[in-house]
């Protein structure tokens, strides 16, 4: 059998030539390379074979009918586009009639029918012949594929350049100061070089909301013409292209509106040689957009009185480093671990805590209560790593929930050093923590009492009782943390606590030997816990048989530099000389852990909106809660330091919640895309009060060792599998 002869002598040898030299072309793109070279390697290859004296191909911007990328050889730009938008609208390949060249033959680009473009080949000398059309079309199918491959090339060449853009004209904001002129210059400047333009003008509006001052870079046009096209420009409010100024040839002209909140702030109008593309149009936007906002910012600035004082420290002036947490060099390290190498390994967002910063604090309260016994209140923190280190140096536990109890256990801890604390424990609770020996009960209401009795007396053991004491004292704290006031839920008052040890007898397998209290975390000053103390020595006074008391927690812990507060010392030289004749426990959760631990994130985009400088992290609410539940200032700081002049920045998350917000207007040297961000001061009620929202993953946690060197993933990264974890199948869940 022979084949049917090709329809053309030489049609599939030469079909198969090209095609195989296009495919190479194709083959030598790689993510590195810029897709333009490609298209102009594929259009001098088409021009060679077809022997053309030009050539054009013009791209569409996806899923858009506009014409976004115009490669043109031999040919202007205004023709190609002509040309090929000619060629797209023919229904078949083939020859193009049009004013320009004698013969031309072009060819829409399509694929699965979605049209990607055009090309177009044209000659003087001789016409295109039928095997030339149907070479044509061979081509297409090779170009059409090269297409998809440069979108997503371009994509990432426009996103960069885009950030790298918006980049460059904050640092134009913070290097000219509050000088506006000066930004416009610098501005024109560089978007001159940035587009090729040869003509820049900015002119922002008059007090007549008409055009004012003109700031001019390049080609030297007369001053009416300068004039004619701002006048042009301000009627427009969007990307537009303009009338050539008369005696100007062969220049494209167009405008960029200035517009903020919907109040026109001037106009940018560009003008050069070759046309303006789709992606230029996006690029010119995200930079117009970014140059409102500077002008906004800078107009703010001068409208604060000269003398006004300074608005913050920096956030890394004013950040609680400590010995474990601190820059070396450039780079903030955890003890000898350099935070940039580490994100590198583990992602972002992530927890990292510094074990030695958990010894070292532990360590401190021990030194101010030497002969205190000191629970670690875990819900602050319950990191496997933490509890263990602790419960080794020689911490009980403060647990609030069986789950804690679990882990406290798990994590090597004694129950009898165990306090079980918690103003609703559940009668499941109440059996695993009386069945597993738990050291004290710290009990908040009579029923709890009456419930414990019971179990203990099926199980036949007599659990110690702290009463927890309502003291009503009014701590200096955060309203949502001060717990030991009149209409706190928790704790009993004087009256119900004297009740209930009235009749302890009522309850024979309780031993009441303890008061407890708590009245708040984060104590701005030692004298409402002098006083609830004060309180609880008269209330135990009357029950000789109470020998302890157990303090809670609330140690403050320093959240700016600038900050100063009590130490546990100056607790300790109130309290301690009350109580000499009790046994005392402390229950420290925050000042063990929260200077031991950094959130690190990174930054994912950088956003101007609304007169701000909105920089988008990795981590948001999911990860750490205190600054949208109770207003909390965490410090943030570059994990790589650099100089540069400070500017307001806002800092936020990526949940989809408007208080999902970290920071507004803290001062920090520029930022940028891609960069690291540590969360200071997060070791405490940041992992444990993280959650599964907007179907986040919970972060990883790193402990380094207490030798500062050694770092190990103490909890991995969640993943899609715990998100489903918990789901049962729906006939399952019937039955
Ligand atoms: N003991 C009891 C009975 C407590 O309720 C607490 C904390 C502590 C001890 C430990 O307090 P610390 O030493 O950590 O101040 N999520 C909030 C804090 C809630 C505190 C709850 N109770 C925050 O992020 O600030």
């Amino acid at each position: 059998m022979t084949n049917p002869p090709a329809p053309y002598p030489d049609a599939q040898d030469d079909g198969l030539k090209l095609t195989f030299a296009l495919d190479q072309i194709r083959d030598t793109f790689d993510e590195r390379s810029e897709p333009r070279e490609m298209f102009v390697a594929i259009l001098d290859l088409l021009r060679t074979h077809f022997a053309a004296e030009a050539g054009a191909i013009v791209l569409l911007e996806e899923g858009m009918d506009e014409p976004d990328t115009i490669i043109n050889n031999g040919i202007s730009q205004g023709e190609a586009l002509d040309l090929c938008r000619a060629a797209m609208r023919a229904t078949e390949p083939g020859i193009i009639d049009n004013p320009y060249w004698a013969y031309t033959m072009g060819n829409e680009i399509t694929l699965r029918g979605q049209p990607l473009g055009a090309m177009i080949l044209v000659r003087q000398s001789e016409p295109f012949t039928t095997h030339d059309l149907h070479m044509l079309s061979v081509a297409e199918k090779q170009v059409d594929s090269a297409i998809i491959q440069a979108r997503t090339a371009w994509k990432l060449i426009h996103r960069t350049r885009e950030l790298e853009a918006i980049y460059h004209v904050d640092r134009l904001r913070d290097e000219t100061g509050s000088n506006e002129r000066s930004l416009l210059e610098k501005f024109a400047a560089y978007v001159g070089t940035l587009f090729s333009a040869d003509f820049v003008g900015i002119s922002l509006t008059d007090a007549d909301g008409a055009p004012g001052e003109f700031v001019i870079n390049g080609r030297g046009l007369p001053d009416d013409s300068i004039a004619r096209l701002f006048e042009q420009a301000h009627g427009h409010a969007s990307f537009s292209g303009l009338a050539t100024p008369t005696g100007v040839t062969e220049a494209v002209f167009i405008s960029a509106p200035l517009i903020t909140h919907g109040i026109r702030l001037g106009s940018v109008v560009l003008g050069r040689e070759s046309l303006f593309t789709r992606s230029d149009y996006r690029l010119m936007d995200a930079l117009c957009s970014q140059l409102d906002t500077a002008i906004v910012h800078m107009r703010q600035l001068q409208a604060q009185p000269v003398d006004a004082p300074a608005t913050d420290l920096s956030s890394v002036d004013d950040a609680p480093f400590t010995q474990s947490i601190r820059y070396v060099s450039d780079a903030l390290h955890v003890d000898d671990v350099r935070l940039d190498l580490l994100a590198n390994e583990v992602g972002t967002p992530a927890y990292v805590y510094s074990l030695k910063a958990i010894r070292d604090n532990f360590q401190a309260l021990r030194a101010a209560f030497p002969d205190s016994r000191i629970h670690f209140s875990a819900k602050c923190n319950n990191n496997p790593a933490i509890l263990r280190q602790l419960i080794e140096d020689g911490a009980g536990i403060d647990a609030v929930s069986a789950g804690e109890i679990h882990l406290a256990r798990r994590a090597g801890a004694h129950s009898e050093d165990v306090v079980f604390a918690g103003v609703g424990k559940t009668v499941g609770e109440l059996y695993y923590a009386v069945s597993r020996g738990v050291g004290w009960f710290n009990i908040e209401n009579e029923s709890e009492a009456a419930t414990i009795n019971v179990i203990a007396g099926e199980h036949g053991s007599r659990p110690r009782i702290a009463i927890r004491f309502n003291p009503e004292v009014q701590a200096n704290t955060h309203k949502h943390i001060a717990t030991g006031h009149t209409y706190a839920k928790f704790g009993m008052t004087e009256q119900a606590a004297r009740g209930l040890l009235d009749k302890k007898e009522s309850y024979p397998n309780l031993r009441f030997e303890g008061i407890h209290i708590h009245i708040g975390s984060q104590l701005g000053d030692t004298s409402a816990t002098t006083q609830a103390v004060q309180q609880a020595l008269r209330l135990a006074h009357d029950y000789p048989f109470i020998r302890t008391l157990d303090i809670g927690g609330g140690f403050p812990v320093a959240y700016r530099a600038s900050q100063s507060l009590p130490a546990p010392a100056d607790f300790a030289a109130q309290i301690l000389p009350l109580v000499r004749d009790y046994t005392l426990i402390v229950e420290p959760g925050r000042y063990i852990a929260a200077n031991a631990g950094v959130l690190l994130a990174r930054v994912l985009y950088i956003k101007h909106q609304g007169g701000r400088q909105i920089v988008i992290l990795d981590a948001g609410m999911t990860e750490l809660i205190r600054p949208m539940l109770y207003q909390a200032h965490h410090a943030i700081v570059p994990v790589t330091r650099r100089d540069g002049p400070l500017s307001p920045v806002t800092i936020v998350g990526p949940v989809c919640e408007s208080t999902d917000q970290f920071a507004e207007d803290v001062l920090l040297p520029p930022v940028q895309v891609g960069d690291l961000m540590a969360i200071l001061t997060t070791g405490a009620y940041g992992s444990v009060m993280a959650s599964n929202y907007n179907a986040r993953l919970r972060p990883p946690e790193i402990a380094i060792d207490p030798d500062g060197t050694k770092w190990r993933v103490t909890r991995r990264r969640e993943n899609w599998d715990d998100l489903v974890r918990t789901d049962l199948r729906d006939d399952t869940y019937r039955l």
